[in-house]
């Protein structure tokens, strides 16, 4: 792939029906459980992007074979001691967070030493968040500066937990969950709202969960240890791919899409709920429920009657990573829109909060940003006629995504580097816009 594209004309109007890649959290999840499965598990559509083949590549160091058919992958999994950690180890996590942090629970009975390492950009996130609580099961852990590389070494005597998850990670609150399944007794979770696809999971395959779920926080028992047989899964579009064309067609011209068969998980519905409060009147069409998941088509038009919204603390979680197309939106709207506390931005593949506000005001969107708070001031007459060039944002796939459309929309000549980071999430991104019209050298 080159190493930038050009976007110097604005998208005109489109009518389509598409599909977008499959979920990247569920995606991981399967594989990681499958490989915990006792027989061979069957996963349709699992998402073919850099972060999940890095976790098939990581299991199968652990010993876990797997197989691609057509449409779909088998993991041969041996039960929750099934990997075959015999002798030292190095595995990769790539640019993967989600991977990193969740395989980190399953290695907490390793019998030898497993050093876990990423790209640059995931070598300069914080692991203390998960190293801290999976040492308290008793697994060895060291890391320089709370960084990767991270040296894990399990013990044969896991102790249950209580864990106090403060920061809304879903990744933290999976890995303790994963680890739990190793874990003789009952671990015992409570944490503010995250993404719940490993409950759901959990449940769907009979592992001995218990949830109470109440307005701030999610508490969670689960009994271990914990085998589960192998399973069949289908994994559902991905929201937050879907996000870039719901976006698209919202600031468009007289444009319309239908997106089908996306997973609508309330954990994740932060983006819909936020953009709807905006009046852009996003519909979803044939709910449908899948092993515990929501599934619906999406569909939205354009308008030109945005507001702009003061938008609830207690959404970030659930839209945790669509902050970046939401602040588009949010600079087209009339009015102010408010944002509060999203310092977990700054702690993603890129310093998110940083590279938008230096994006906005690089537009020319009058921006106020106070600690972890923002105020955007929206011109809904935004029409961009300048030069643009988006480079150093650490390979970040959402940066990426997010600078093409505004390229799209708010009009201009723009230069934006490393195309190849949608490898991350959303390989076919460049593909889908262009079929929906895109002009890109
Ligand atoms: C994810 C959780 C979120 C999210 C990430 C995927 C997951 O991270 O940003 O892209 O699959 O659990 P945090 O748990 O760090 O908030």
């Amino acid at each position: 792939m080159s190493k930038s594209i050009e976007i110097c004309e604005k998208m005109s109007s489109f009518n389509k029906k598409i599909s977008v890649t499959s979920d990247k959290s569920i995606s991981i999840r399967c594989v990681l459980l499958a490989s915990q499965a006792i027989g061979v598990s069957k996963i349709y559509n699992l998402l073919e992007s850099e972060d999940v083949l890095n976790t098939l590549k990581c299991i199968k160091k652990l010993g876990i074979k797997y197989k691609k058919i057509d449409g779909y992958y088998k993991i041969f999994g041996y039960g929750i001691n099934g990997f075959n950690t015999n002798k030292n180890l190095k595995i990769d996590a790539g640019n993967s967070g989600t991977l990193a942090r969740l395989i980190l629970g399953l290695l907490v009975n390793t019998k030898k030493q497993v050093l876990l390492k990423g790209d640059s950009s995931l070598s300069k996130r914080d692991f203390s968040r998960i190293t801290e609580p999976l040492k308290l099961f008793g697994a060895n852990i060291v890391s320089k500066n709370k960084k990767l590389p991270v040296k894990i070494i399990g013990t044969k005597f896991l102790r249950p937990i209580s864990y106090f998850e403060k920061l809304g990670s879903a990744q933290c609150k999976s890995a303790v969950m994963l680890a739990a399944t190793k874990t003789d007794g009952i671990t015992k979770i409570k944490a503010k709202k995250s993404r719940n696809h490993t409950e759901l999971l959990f449940k769907y395959l009979g592992i001995n969960i218990k949830t109470i779920n109440k307005k701030n926080y999610d508490y969670i028992n689960i009994k271990g240890p914990c085998n589960f047989q192998c399973f069949n899964y289908k994994v559902p579009g991905d929201i937050s791919s879907s996000a870039f064309f719901l976006v698209l067609s919202i600031l468009g011209k007289k444009s319309k899409v239908l997106i089908r068969n996306v997973n609508i998980n309330n954990s994740r519905m932060g983006i819909i709920n936020i953009l709807n409060k905006m009046n852009a009147n996003i519909k979803l069409k044939n709910k449908k429920i899948y092993k515990g998941e929501k599934i619906a088509d999406i569909f939205v038009k354009s308008t030109n009657k945005l507001k702009a919204i003061n938008c609830p603390e207690k959404l970030n979680s659930s839209a945790i990573d669509e902050f970046l197309i939401i602040f588009l939106v949010a600079a087209k709207a009339k009015g102010v829109s408010i944002f509060k506390n999203l310092g977990e931005l700054n702690k993603k593949e890129s310093p998110r909060l940083d590279i938008a506000t230096n994006i906005l005001k690089k537009i020319g969107i009058k921006i106020e940003r106070s600690s972890n708070n923002l105020k955007i001031y929206g011109n809904p007459n935004i029409n961009l006629t300048g030069k643009y060039i988006i480079k150093n944002f650490r390979k970040d796939h959402r940066v990426f995504m997010m600078s093409c459309i505004a390229a799209l929309v708010f009009g201009g000549k723009w230069r934006i580097y490393d195309p190849s980071s949608i490898n991350t999430s959303f390989p076919s991104f460049l593909k889908k816009i262009k079929f929906l019209g895109a002009k890109i050298n």
